[in-house]
């Protein structure tokens, strides 16, 4: 590391350079001048030697000092642009895994969401409220922060994933369960949490994954104790786990389902607001009545129209991807070809 900083260092530097090759040039001088002259006195040739050796003596640990200053410092520059171009690179590969697990998460979650749910936008309903209720929330909630409130929107879309495990002639039984049929029901946190945390052993401790386990495990826990499958009451409950519990209520109620029918927005607000302290935490079902009309309009936004049906619109999807990638035409018709339907 040079000895020589700033711009008085660099002065000194110029200035020991400049002596230094002066020096260098008397010497080369007095050599020619003692093959040319061979009459000169040996002693004043000895003296003017002595001189050039002294000169050199002198300046030559500044000149090291010069060359090493100037080395260290493109070595410095280069290796932090190189550091620069590393961190980028990193930061843009963990952004991109992070946003392919994300979606193969959600992706996976809807498919398991299917079975039960053919409108197919159930979770991105959930998603948002939970966002809108936990921003609502962050004054209260030291816990409460950007990335919480990211994960609880991926962690809320896995909340049913248990149901994989339940039986289609109990999951999309129209009408009531009986006592068997609800207790096989019951067990579908179990079920959804068992799978998050045979994840967790594999990878070890991840937020991400905790909290997954919390929302599939405790959403159908109450905050009077009466919920299952543990009967979980008040704070024991998981905050994520109350949040989305209240979130997948309004959106169940205010959806069709295969066995019932819509329910109309203010008489679900007015069922919340008779559940407040025995199904739901006091405490959201206020920030809920607060913000009802915010839900209102992500259920409109967000909730297909009347008729509509997600598979169709899968199709329909299928087929703007097909004329995408493969801009294939039937030579006959010179049409695209149908992707093939199958009868419901
Ligand atoms: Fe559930
Ligand atoms: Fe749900």
């Amino acid at each position: 590391m040079s000895v020589f900083s700033g711009r008085g260092g660099q002065a000194l530097t110029l200035a020991l350079t400049t002596l230094h090759v002066g020096l260098l040039g008397v010497g080369v001088l007095l050599l020619m001048r003692l093959a040319v002259d061979a009459v000169a006195s040996p002693i004043e040739v000895l003296y003017q030697l002595v001189g050039v050796l002294c000169g050199l003596a002198l300046t030559g640990p500044g000149m090291a000092t010069v060359i090493a200053s100037v080395t260290d410092r493109r070595q410095r520059v280069a290796l932090r642009r190189m550091n620069q171009q590393l961190e980028t690179e990193i930061r843009q590969r963990v952004t991109e895994s992070l946003a392919t697990r994300n979606a193969l998460i959600f992706g996976l979650a809807k498919l398991a969401d299917y079975r039960d749910n053919d409108t197919g936008t159930h979770l991105e309903r959930i998603g948002e409220y939970v966002v809108l209720l936990a921003n609502e929330l962050r004054t209260e909630h030291d816990e409460i922060d950007d990335r919480w409130i990211e994960r609880l929107k991926l962690a809320s879309s896995l909340h049913d994933i248990g149901k994989v495990g339940i039986p289609d002639a109990v999951l999309l039984k129209p009408g009531k369960l009986d006592a068997d049929e609800r207790l096989l029901m019951e067990q579908h946190p179990l079920m959804g949490a068992d799978t998050l945390l045979a994840i967790r052993r594999q990878l070890g401790h991840d937020p991400f994954l905790d909290m997954g386990v919390e929302v599939t495990l405790q959403h159908h826990e109450k905050w009077d104790g009466s919920g299952y499958p543990f009967g979980l009451s008040g704070d024991m409950i998981a905050l994520s786990a109350r949040i989305v519990a209240l979130a997948d209520f309004y959106d169940a109620l205010t959806s069709v389902r295969v066995y019932k029918d819509a329910m109309p927005h203010r008489d679900t607000v007015e069922l919340v607001r008779s559940l407040r302290g025995t199904h739901f935490d006091p405490e959201i079902v206020d920030v809920f009545l607060t913000n009802a009309g915010r839900f209102d309009d992500i259920r409109r936004t967000l909730q297909p129209r009347s008729g509509d049906r997600a598979v169709p619109k899968i199709v329909e999807l299928a087929q703007k991807y097909l004329r995408r990638t493969h801009h294939s035409e039937d030579p006959a018709t010179g049409r695209e070809p149908a992707v093939p339907v199958r009868a419901a």
